[in-house]
């Protein structure tokens, strides 16, 4: 780990790319464990890559302007990719996260009012609740223990999405036995997804099939007997209802036909949300305290400006809409640390791209990881600098080269809604608690479903005597 004492900042460990480009096969055996490991130098400096694996025609995009039009204004040659939603399709069927087209436009504008800025008022206090819940829990241990944040952060926003969709939390039996089978679905999709991506379909063994549908299948009975008596409730005209995201989702018509979501539907969106909805939050907010944890000034930084915001009284959602510098970390995390390492695209007509000519059919992908610490782009990529967001050198790398949710009609339902959330945890977690990083331990991170630790993320936490 590398101080720059001048900023006070300093860059976090991250696998350092190999000289050259690998082999096809020692491509594959690296990605098989982490998909970071199958970068090379290059990879960071170039504007447009190709890789031509067996059935794949594989293009990496970095130069802004091309990126751009495969996410914004090409978006329509360039679909969702069929590579993740083959490996989803069991347990989030045919969600928002997978579809393209009419399908999509038409989940997307029935989505769309369960996000809108109005409802993050609505879901604060939810917000609250569970974050008060996660202090308790870190409570229990005695002052100074040692924590591995993942589990923390993965539990905290789970509880957050669960809430959200289904007004009570996670606590619960059915709950706790949807979390774990997650848990069991995610940890097998890296190795679905890769093989397909190599043309290595055979290569997927069937018992990973089967453990991962049995998985799915789990899940959906699961929510699906959450769902279905609020749905009935519902169709019965049953007035009492929670203002929870279910309900908005079995209010929301088609604007074409007048139609609601089947039950179906709704049971895909629902799963899809409680996936998106956690598993990016729970990474992105792993990595914020491994670095916050390096950085004491920060913290009380942080500290000083909730005090000027706030006072002593509890957070409101305006408070944490002010408060600059915890939204700067986090974002600042997003880009050292993209949840969503990559996003990929499927070319519908071959088309010319730079200087290249990709054909039909060819596989896209956008980077978020590679252009956010791409050498031309950024000053210092590598290193933590959270005050970059107001310096006026890194406007910009900002406007041009930052993208952790994506852009363009498919970029991220939930962006505004994870910013409240992730902002409100952290200053709570700071103003609780002093993190301290644990000697001789340096979280590795390594590329699966998203960025996550290989080795987890352990911190010491110490109670601060007087909590503002
Ligand atoms: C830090 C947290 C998050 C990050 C970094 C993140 C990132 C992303 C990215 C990059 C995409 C675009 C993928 C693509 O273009 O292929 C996306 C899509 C999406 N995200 Fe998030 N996300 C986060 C949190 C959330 C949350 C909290 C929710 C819901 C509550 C959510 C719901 C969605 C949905 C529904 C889509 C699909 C949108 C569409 O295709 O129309 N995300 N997210």
């Amino acid at each position: 780990m590398h101080r720059n004492e001048q900023r006070g900042n300093f860059c976090p460990y991250y696998p350092q790319p190999r000289k050259n480009k690998a082999t096809l096969l020692k491509m594959f055996f690296s990605a098989r464990y982490s998909w970071l490991d199958a970068l090379y130098e290059r990879s960071y400096r170039m504007k447009i890559g190709e890789v031509h694996l067996p059935g794949i025609d594989l293009y990496m995009v970095n130069a802004p302007e091309a990126v751009r039009r495969v996410m914004t204004s090409d978006a329509g040659r360039f679909l969702k990719s069929p590579l993740l939603g083959q490996a989803l399709k069991p347990l989030l069927g045919e969600s928002i996260f997978t579809t393209n087209g009419h399908q999509w436009e038409r989940q997307r504008r029935m989505m769309d009012p369960a996000f809108a800025q109005a409802r993050l008022n609505v879901s604060f206090p939810v917000m609250s609740s569970a974050v008060d819940d996660m202090l308790a829990r870190l409570a229990g241990k005695p002052d100074g223990a040692e924590h591995d944040v993942e589990i923390e952060m993965t539990h905290v926003t789970a509880d957050i999405i669960f809430r959200t969709i289904f007004s009570q939390p996670l606590e619960s039996d059915g709950a706790r036995r949807i979390f774990n089978a997650f848990t069991r679905f995610q940890a097998l999709s890296p190795r679905l997804m890769l093989p397909s991506l190599f043309g290595l379909r055979w290569l997927v063994w069937p018992w990973d099939i089967w453990r991962s549908r049995r998985a799915a299948r789990e899940i959906r009975q699961l929510l699906a007997s959450l769902i279905r008596p609020r749905h009935t409730a519902f169709l019965e005209g049953a007035s009492e209802q929670p203002a929870d995201i279910l309900q908005s989702f079995m209010e929301a018509r088609d604007s074409d036909t007048g139609a609601h979501f089947s039950f179906e539907e709704l049971v895909d969106q629902v799963a899809m949300l409680f996936l998106a909805g956690h598993e990016t939050s729970a990474s992105a907010l792993t990595w914020a305290c491994h670095l916050i944890a390096q950085c004491k000034e920060l913290q009380q930084r942080m500290i000083d400006e909730c005090q000027s915001v706030a006072g002593k009284q509890p957070l409101q959602a305006s408070d944490v809409r002010s408060l600059e510098l915890t939204r700067n970390v986090f974002r600042e995390t997003l880009r050292l640390f993209p949840p969503v390492g990559f996003i990929a695209r499927q070319l519908q007509s071959s088309c010319t791209l730079g200087r290249k000519r990709l054909p039909d059919g060819a596989t896209v992908v956008v980077s978020p990881w590679l252009i956010h610490r791409h050498r031309e782009y950024w000053q210092r990529p590598d290193l933590f600098d959270p005050d970059r967001f107001v310096a006026e050198d890194a406007r910009e790398s900002l406007r041009q080269a930052y993208l952790p949710f994506g852009m363009g009609p498919r970029v991220c339902l939930g962006a505004a809604f994870a910013l409240q959330e992730a902002v409100l945890i952290l200053i709570r977690l700071v103003s609780s608690y002093e993190l301290h990083p644990v000697a001789g331990h340096t979280p590795i991170p390594v590329g699966r479903l998203t960025i996550r630790s290989a080795n987890g993320v352990r911190l010491q936490l110490h109670r601060r005597s007087a909590r503002p």
